[in-house]
């Protein structure tokens, strides 16, 4: 696995959207896949820059949502579709029809699933994914002990994503289920950018690296990948040894 460190959280954003920006020039249409967390946002912020300068065309690519909380609409503040098309999609001007999204509020989370899932076989696969590792090392709604299941899953989420996610939200919102791509899944993708930053990272990116394969740690399941960059800041990386 490829580690890069940078000084500052911008850094990484800066590396990972400038990766990004020459894996779409080097191969349009292809199927990316951005998680809607907070540790990518800024690499959005950049993205968008660079289409302004026309370094870029953001809208020759496909995107699939990596997740969604089940039982919250496209339209709810904080939901994953919301945090994307507020940061992302809309800013960036991409058509609907180049955004495969999650309906959380589906009333058959089965067909859901395979819908997405199908999506992505009809693409060939995911081409690139760019993840953020979370507090308990979960990638997307792959919580820890969920494995690497090859599809998409449905999944019950552990206590500290339900108590990490008060961050998305304006007014309480219980969540206990999320849909995702499986990590198995996202395995195959050709391309993976793996990101931390912050010194509140620092403890599940050290167990990350120095615990590969654990299943209790999500992230780690995906560190032997052929074609994975871990990306971090210093403090991100401050307590890990190689
Ligand atoms: P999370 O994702 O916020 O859903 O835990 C990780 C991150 O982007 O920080």
């Amino acid at each position: 696995m490829e580690i890069i460190i940078t000084d500052t959280a911008y850094d990484t954003a800066n590396d990972a959207a400038s990766r990004i920006s020459t894996f779409i020039n080097n191969k349009p249409n292809s199927l990316l896949c951005f998680a809607a967390g907070e540790t990518p946002l800024c690499v959005f912020t950049i993205l968008i820059d660079l289409q302004k300068k026309n370094h870029v065309d953001l809208s020759s690519v496909y995107y699939v949502g990596l997740d969604e909380w089940e039982g919250l609409s496209q339209d709810t503040k904080g939901s994953c579709y919301q945090v994307m098309s507020d940061n992302f999609y809309t800013v960036a001007g991409i058509p609907s029809s180049r955004i495969k999204r999650w309906n959380g509020i589906c009333v058959s989370p089965e067909d859901e699933l395979n819908d997405v899932y199908q999506y992505i076989i009809a693409h060939g696969g995911i081409d690139l994914a760019l993840l953020g590792i979370g507090m308990n090392g979960h990638i997307g709604f792959n919580e820890p002990f969920t494995g690497l299941p090859k599809k998409c899953i449905r999944v019950k989420l552990d206590k500290t994503t339900q108590s990490v996610s008060k961050k998305y939200f304006d007014i309480p919102t219980k969540v206990s289920y999320g849909l995702s791509i499986g990590a198995g899944e996202l395995k195959n993708s050709q391309k993976i950018i793996l990101m931390a930053t912050g010194i509140h990272k620092a403890d599940i990116v050290k167990s990350t690296i120095e615990l590969p394969n654990d299943i209790s740690i999500p992230s780690s399941l995906l560190t032997d990948h052929q074609n994975i960059s871990l990306l971090l800041d210093k403090d991100a990386a401050s307590k890990f040894s190689l």
